[in-house]
Formats: C-alpha cells, sequence, structure tokens
C-alpha cells in the first residue's frame, strides 16, 4: 500500500509517523512546497525505524507528484493552521487555493486514490478537494469528527478516572463550535454515560470539546498536532486495512439527516472502498435543532467559497 500525505508540517509529519510506526503502509511519500522540508522529515521518520523497529519506506519529496503517482490514500495537511485569535474559517483565502491545487494534482498522478482532508476550514476544504477531484463523494472525506470526539473522550476520562478505551461516543456536525457532542449515543464500556456523571458535569464537558481545539491554540499559538495526525492516520488504517470501522467522517450530505449538499461530520463505515455507509442515527428535536445550527454555519462558509471562486473567474 503506498499513502501520500502533503503537508509536511505538524499534522503532516505526525500523520506519517504513526503510518511508519504503526506500518499501516508500506510506502509513504511526503510532499511539501518548502525545499527540504519534506525529505527532511520523511528521512528522520526513516531513520527512526532502526530504533522502533518498522519497515514502513518514507520518503519525501517538494512538490514533485511524480512521486506520488498510485497512491492508494493521499492525506491532504496542506495549509496555514490559525494563531490565536483566529477561526478556522478565517483560514479559507489561502487554504482554499492550496486544497484546490494540491488536489488537481493528486489527482492527476493517483486518480484512484481515496482523499482525506484535514485542513481547516475543514467541511468546506473537504468539499473544495471534493468538486475539483470530480470524484464520488465516498472517496473524499474530511477528518474532524475522531478528533473532536476524541477529545470528549479523553476529557470524559479524565473526569470519571476510567481509561479512554473504554468510552465509546460520536459527535456530529461540523468542525468548529457548532459542533454537536451526543450524550445520548456516550457509554463507558456500554453503560449508559448519564448514569456515571452529572448534567452540569457532563455539560461543561461537552462545552470544553467545542472550543477544544482553541484552548490548544491559546496554549501553543498555534494548533494541535498530535491527535490531529493520529486521527488521519486511524482513517488511512481502516481504509487499507479494510476494517469497516463505523467512524465520524465529514462527508457530503445527499439526504441524509433530511440535509442536502451540505458537507459535515456523520458516522460513516469505512473500508477499502472509502465510506461504504453513511449511518443515520435516529436524532431527537434537540439534537436535529443542533445539527441543523452547524449545516447553516457550514453552509455559510460553502457559500463564501463559491463567492470567491466565482470572482476568480
Ligand atoms: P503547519 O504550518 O505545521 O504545516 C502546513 C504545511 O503545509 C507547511 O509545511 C507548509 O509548507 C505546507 N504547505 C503549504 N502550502 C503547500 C502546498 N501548496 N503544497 C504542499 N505543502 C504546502 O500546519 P499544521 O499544524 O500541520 O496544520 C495543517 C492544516 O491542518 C491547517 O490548515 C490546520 O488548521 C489544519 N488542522 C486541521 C485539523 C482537523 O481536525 N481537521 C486539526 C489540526 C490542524
Ligand atoms: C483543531 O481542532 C485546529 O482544527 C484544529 O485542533
Amino acid at each position: 500500500m503506498k499513502v501520500t500525505v502533503v503537508g509536511a508540517g505538524n499534522v503532516g509529519a505526525t500523520c506519517a509517523d504513526v503510518l511508519a510506526y504503526k506500518e499501516i503502509a508500506n510506502e509513504i511519500v511526503l510532499v511539501d512546497i518548502k525545499d527540504g522540508m519534506a525529505q527532511g522529515k520523511a528521512l528522520d521518520i526513516w531513520q527512526k525505524a532502526p530504533i522502533d523497529l518498522y519497515d514502513s519506506r518514507t520518503v519525501g519529496v517538494t512538490n514533485d507528484y511524480t512521486r506520488t503517482a498510485g497512491s492508494d490514500v493521499v492525506v491532504i495537511t496542506s495549509g496555514l493552521p490559525r494563531k490565536p485569535g483566529m477561526s478556522r474559517d478565517d483560514l479559507i483565502a489561502v487554504n482554499a487555493d492550496i486544497v484546490t491545487s494540491v488536489t488537481e494534482n493528486v489527482v492527476k498522478n493517483s486518480p484512484n486514490a481515496i482523499i482525506i482532508v484535514v485542513s481547516n476550514p475543514l467541511d468546506v476544504m473537504t468539499y473544495a478537494a471534493h468538486i475539483t477531484s470530480q470524484m464520488p463523494r465516498t472517496r473524499v472525506m474530511g477528518m474532524a469528527g475522531i478528533l473532536d470526539t476524541a477529545r470528549y473522550r479523553a476529557f470524559l476520562a479524565e473526569a470519571l478516572n476510567v481509561s479512554p478505551k473504554d468510552i465509546q461516543a460520536m459527535i456530529l456536525g461540523g468542525h468548529g463550535d457548532t459542533m454537536v457532542p451526543l450524550p445520548r449515543y456516550t457509554t463507558v464500556s456500554g453503560i449508559p454515560v448519564t448514569e456515571l456523571i452529572d448534567s452540569e458535569r457532563l455539560n461543561a464537558i461537552v462545552e470544553r470539546t467545542k472550543v477544544g481545539g482553541g484552548e490548544l491554540v491559546k496554549l501553543m499559538g498555534t494548533s494541535a498536532w498530535y491527535a490531529p495526525g493520529s486521527a488521519a492516520a486511524q482513517m488511512v488504517e481502516a481504509i487499507v486495512r479494510d476494517q469497516k470501522r463505523i467512524l465520524p467522517v465529514c462527508v457530503k450530505l445527499e439526504g441524509e439527516y433530511g440535509i442536502e449538499d451540505c458537507y459535515l461530520g456523520v458516522p460513516c463505515l469505512l473500508g477499502k472502498n472509502g465510506i461504504e455507509r453513511i449511518i443515520e442515527l435516529q436524532l431527537n428535536d434537540e439534537e436535529k435543532q443542533l445539527l441543523e445550527i452547524s449545516r447553516g454555519h457550514v453552509k455559510e462558509v460553502m457559500n463564501a467559497f463559491d463567492k470567491m471562486r466565482a470572482e476568480k473567474k
């Protein structure tokens, strides 16, 4: 299996490292626009192989997509991260051009690849990659829900003093403050979370999760990379190993959840064909209302992107 990761910055390099360490692909190509960046990080990851004992071969290139030809999966992490005070949506002007041109290069060289977008604003960058690629929606998806859900699970594990391994949860919606955590679908080894924690503490965890990315930006002056890189690698693993995992994934909705033509995170079954099934949960009225708010927000940013494209024509 060959996997390309575009963008050898914090998230891309972490993703490549996890892919190599877990031997998820036997060939990993890291691409960046900054001369030497991808080569250096790929070489560093390769030199870790004798220590951590893996065989995955990692190579880096500067903007040379011929070296990515025939990739089975491509992860796009290229683009600016946010700085304190910025929202993910503030990145759209720069990142839309980057994601569009990267997708063109990816598709030219790997027409059968499955694409996983990570660049922000995530839902709209998934839209940009999807329309640029002209591939089916099942093969162009975004990573955010695994990260948001992992944050929620980590906060819950800490509050309950239990292993994070035992927390199952699902977060729907856009990757932003309007995301929709679902306490009703949250369990601890099968026990409904509401039996283990009072609603006040649970609500505080839900609210902290919604701004979880911003909490890290405030601390570090840039956005997170360890959990995001691992989350993207988990999606790659589900696809290349045909694991049929059910994970929250950003995909174009075409009627599911009563929503048309909007890119949102929903539970999807991931396997060798990409998104093999979109799972529709039976939401209650409150959850539907929250998802509708999230849809409205993502749609606004999609419209801003459409306007930018129209002005360029
Ligand atoms: P970073 O600045 O560390 O790395 C970005 C890399 O992209 C840089 O090395 C840069 O040279 C490269 N790049 C820029 N234009 C390029 C092009 N045209 N072709 C190839 N490479 C190019 O940023 P970081 O922290 O890795 O974040 C990357 C993106 O991922 C940001 O947009 C960030 O907001 C987003 N992100 C999304 C998350 C999610 O949950 N979806 C989580 C964390 C970050
Ligand atoms: C995050 O949530 C910045 O989207 C990125 O960490």
